[in-house]
């Protein structure tokens, strides 16, 4: 994706008041009435764009994220990570804590580690935040990411590679409503979950300040250290985003291994058939 093409625009919470409010007045009120609060919202709707139409960023730090195929030790740390720090906001609505079974996790370890008294194995992992309070605090809900990997996935991009930059890429930026902001996803409403461990950057750019054009990253300052060395972040960011890649094809792994099965029997078959050719062959000749 060319750097911050969907994060030129307004954060979608704002785009979201934006549509929402002269929808549900449709059909109760007089025309008239309703002509002059459209014009009304358009106007708020400008106030609030406006402010926040985030600057695209050229030179994002994008990276690839680095493979953890077949390591169910990183899958599970990675669900670890996901849970601690993820799940307060986000859903995997179509994974449940069951079929976390097939990272190799006992039943008793599950409900002791993870669950955290939620309430059945057969359960799906569900955000404890509810649609209203996502939509009052970060006035956007935040997306499910059981499936989001691949729903990140864009021609230039693997969507692991995606999720990947992005959870590299957080600044602090007093000028949005969180004090956060992203250099993959410009202007996101997501706060830094994990600053603590990554810890707190300044971002540093070059170019015009002109409204619309593309500034220039050129580096992070680190105003504090967080609690892991920078390669341990990349590190337990590699394993969160292969348990998200996890999330959205459980079967990913099973399809590895029947692969690497079904390649070596092929092989065999094909060493059988040219032996057995040529044994025939011998006795024609
Ligand atoms: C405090 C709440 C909160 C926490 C904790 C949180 N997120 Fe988010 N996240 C959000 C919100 C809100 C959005 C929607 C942002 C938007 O659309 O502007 C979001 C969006 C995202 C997106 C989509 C970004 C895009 O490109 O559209 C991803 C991926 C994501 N979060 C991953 C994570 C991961 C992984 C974690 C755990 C390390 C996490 N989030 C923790 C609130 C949170």
């Amino acid at each position: 994706m060319a750097p911050s093409a969907g994060a030129v625009e307004c954060s979608r919470a704002r785009r979201a008041v934006c549509r929402r409010a002269p929808r549900r007045l449709v059909g109760r009120l007089p025309a008239r009435l309703l002509a002059r609060l459209l014009l009304a919202h358009l106007f708020v709707a400008q106030m609030l764009l406006a402010p926040c139409r985030a600057q695209p960023v050229a030179d994002a730090p994008w990276a690839s994220a680095p493979p953890r195929d077949a390591q169910p030790r990183a899958l599970r740390r990675g669900a670890r990570l996901f849970v601690n720090h993820c799940l307060g906001c986000h859903g995997a609505r179509n994974v449940r804590w069951a079929d976390l079974r097939a990272l190799g996790l006992r039943d008793a370890r599950i409900e002791r580690d993870l669950m955290f008294g939620a309430d059945s194995l057969a359960a799906p992992m569900r955000s404890a935040l509810s649609a209203e309070q996502a939509r009052a605090w970060f006035g956007v809900e935040p997306p499910d990411l059981g499936l989001i990997v691949r729903a990140l996935a864009t021609r230039q991009h693997r969507g692991a590679d995606v999720v990947y930059s992005y959870l590299r890429a957080f600044y602090r930026d007093d000028a949005t409503p969180s004090g956060w902001n992203n250099l993959i996803r410009p202007g996101v409403a997501m706060p830094h979950a994990l600053w603590a461990q990554q810890g707190v950057r300044a971002a540093r750019f070059e170019g015009p300040a002109a409204p619309g054009a593309a500034r220039r990253f050129v580096g992070f300052t680190e105003l504090s250290p967080g609690e892991l060395t920078p390669r341990r972040y990349d590190a337990d960011i590699a394993d969160l985003v292969a348990y998200l890649q996890w999330m959205a094809e459980p079967e990913h792994e099973t399809r590895v291994r029947v692969g690497s099965i079904v390649v070596i029997i092929l092989i065999l078959l094909g060493f059988l058939t040219w032996r057995l050719r040529v044994e025939y062959w011998k006795d024609l000749t």
